[in-house]
């Protein structure tokens, strides 16, 4: 048996060949050796500000407010939803597998209704059943969907739902936690409103950071809220008062984390 505790820890080296944690790049491992700074220390700015011109690129998006949130992809999608919902708002979700199950939750622990969209596990939602529920519900704030749904391994087309929420006040919040670096995830073009993903599945980093790109759109939603983001941490709203376009947040960022993506990105 192995001691994890009070000794050095010696994970043997593995292939990892589920969907994430993927095994990472040897000059990730190099940048990870790298001293840490301050985080208002203007070379982290200058690397902030670099991440964030990657990850419009990874995203295939000009959105201005896209950065690395400082905790694994499950922030993203609480953040998707914290920032866009408030209590009372119609959220769709399409459910088909564990996570976008998850997403469920989440929208109603903001005080969402959800209008849950309901396919077998294992298929792929067609795009006219998430359409037809989203004419039922017009008033609809929110609709989410996993672009990959890691429990089945099931790819969802998007195009579609994105030309129809386009069309209407309805944001697209696409979780692409499993597809964003290894699969085309075309934001602008596909009419994404909120995209998230996580750094240690395609983007081949180890786990601290969510990427998070957010249309104009859905920026104008958020300028609109009646109601304060219910989360300190991952209030986006608090993006254009201190981030200054530098993908700030209220808090530390995992520094070394930011910087191996930067690396990372670099190969990507
Ligand atoms: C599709 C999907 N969404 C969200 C998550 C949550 O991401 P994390 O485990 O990085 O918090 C995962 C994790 O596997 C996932 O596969």
């Amino acid at each position: 048996m192995e001691k994890w505790m009070g000794g050095d820890m010696h994970p043997s080296y593995r292939i990892l060949m589920g969907p994430g944690p993927s095994n990472v790049h040897y000059r990730v491992y190099q940048a990870m050796s790298n001293p840490v700074i301050g985080y208002l220390d203007p070379q982290i700015l200058a690397c902030m500000d670099e991440i964030s011109e990657m990850l419009r690129g990874v995203f295939q998006t000009k959105n201005q407010a896209t950065l690395a949130i400082s905790a694994t992809g499950s922030s993203g999608m609480e953040a998707s939803y914290v920032n866009f919902v408030e209590p009372g708002d119609v959220v769709v979700i399409g459910v088909n597998g564990f996570f976008a199950d998850r997403m469920t939750q989440v929208a109603s622990r903001c005080g969402a209704k959800v209008i849950r969209v309901e396919e077998e596990w294992g298929k792929m939602i067609e795009p006219e059943k998430m359409i037809s529920a989203l004419k039922e519900h017009p008033e609809a704030k929110v609709c989410g969907v996993v672009h990959g749904e890691t429990s089945t391994g099931v790819w969802q087309s998007l195009e579609e739902i994105g030309a129809y929420c386009k069309r209407t006040d309805t944001l697209l919040v696409v979780d692409a936690v499993t597809t964003v670096g290894g699969y085309d995830v075309k934001v602008d073009e596909w009419g994404i409103d909120v995209c998230y993903g996580s750094s240690q599945k395609c983007l081949g980093v180890p786990p601290g950071l969510s990427p998070i790109t957010v249309s104009p759109k859905a920026m104008d939603v958020l300028r609109s809220r009646k109601t304060k983001v219910q989360s300190f941490y991952l209030d986006l709203t608090l993006l254009e008062i201190l981030g200054r376009g530098k993908g700030l947040l209220p808090h530390g960022s995992c520094l070394d984390v930011l910087c191996v993506e930067r690396r990372a990105e670099d190969y990507l």
